[in-house]
């Protein structure tokens, strides 16, 4: 049985201490400061083998995320790499297209999200054989099909959280005293970048405060899924940063 297929029978632990004895620095967890992300962190740590972690520092997130990459380094000596997007490229677009862009089009959000996090990603992916994430099945009608384990543009990404449910991410939580990000007990479900994420209203989905604006649409910043909703990354046509 290959790697691939036995992941789906594989607890979040065991793909995890799978993944740091495997690669060790050549893994990395990417961590936006979400519990699920927070999660991995702690499940790693407690493999006691090196691995990395990184954010994609888009220029625009939350005071209370930088908070957070204090709050890992305090409690599990990790110090989170900073992945910045590329000067020039950002220099130009928000030259012809203001800081806020994001607000006037899906194109221009999306063209945002690939300067600032998409074409980040793929360069820090670089250093890496392996790396996490803490999408989840349930969290969005593209993500229902994300596997455990799997291979993407020749490295091995793990969703080890693919099959959790919101409830086991808040019990795991809570049992393990896991740092939980400032923003969620300000209404929070999701946090991405300031400007592009809210509190949601009861009753919300999940991620009906990510990109509040749009109608519709898979609201996706193409790290994972290709702009459309589709499985694979992608950007969107007009690049022209
Ligand atoms: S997004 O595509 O809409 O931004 P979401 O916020 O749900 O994604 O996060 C899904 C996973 O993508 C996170 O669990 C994390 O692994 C990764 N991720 C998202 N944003 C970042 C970021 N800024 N830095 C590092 N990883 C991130
Ligand atoms: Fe830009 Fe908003 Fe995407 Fe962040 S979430 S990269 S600010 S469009």
């Amino acid at each position: 049985m290959t790697d691939l297929e036995k992941g789906e029978a594989s607890s979040a632990a065991e793909i995890v201490t799978w993944a740091v004895n495997t690669f060790g620095t050549s893994f990395a967890i990417s961590n936006s400061f979400q519990k699920e992300d927070m999660i991995l962190v702690d499940l790693a740590s407690r493999v006691g083998g090196p691995f990395r972690v990184f954010t994609l520092d888009t220029g625009r997130l939350h005071e209370e995320t930088y908070q957070m990459v204090e709050t890992v380094r305090e409690r599990y000596g990790i110090a989170v790499e900073l992945t910045f997007p590329d000067r020039g490229e950002v220099e130009r677009m928000t030259a012809e297209r203001g800081p806020n862009l994001f607000y006037g089009s899906l194109e221009a959000r999306q063209l945002c999200c690939a300067v600032r996090k998409v074409r980040p990603l793929e360069r820090k992916l670089a250093e890496f054989r392996a790396w996490a994430t803490g999408l989840r099945r349930e969290q969005t009608e593209a993500r229902a099909a994300v596997q455990k384990i799997e291979e993407m543009d020749g490295r091995v990404k793990i969703n080890p959280l693919a099959d959790w449910t919101q409830a086991q991410v808040e019990e795991y939580t809570r049992h393990h005293q896991v740092p939980v990000h400032p923003l969620y007990a300000r209404g929070f479900p999701s946090i991405g970048c300031a400007p592009c994420t809210r509190a949601i209203q009861p009753g919300e989905s999940e991620r009906a405060g990510r990109w509040w604006w749009e109608q519709g649409g898979p609201r996706e910043c193409g790290i994972h899924f290709s702009p459309d909703g589709r499985v694979g990354r992608g950007e969107p046509a007009a690049k022209n940063t």
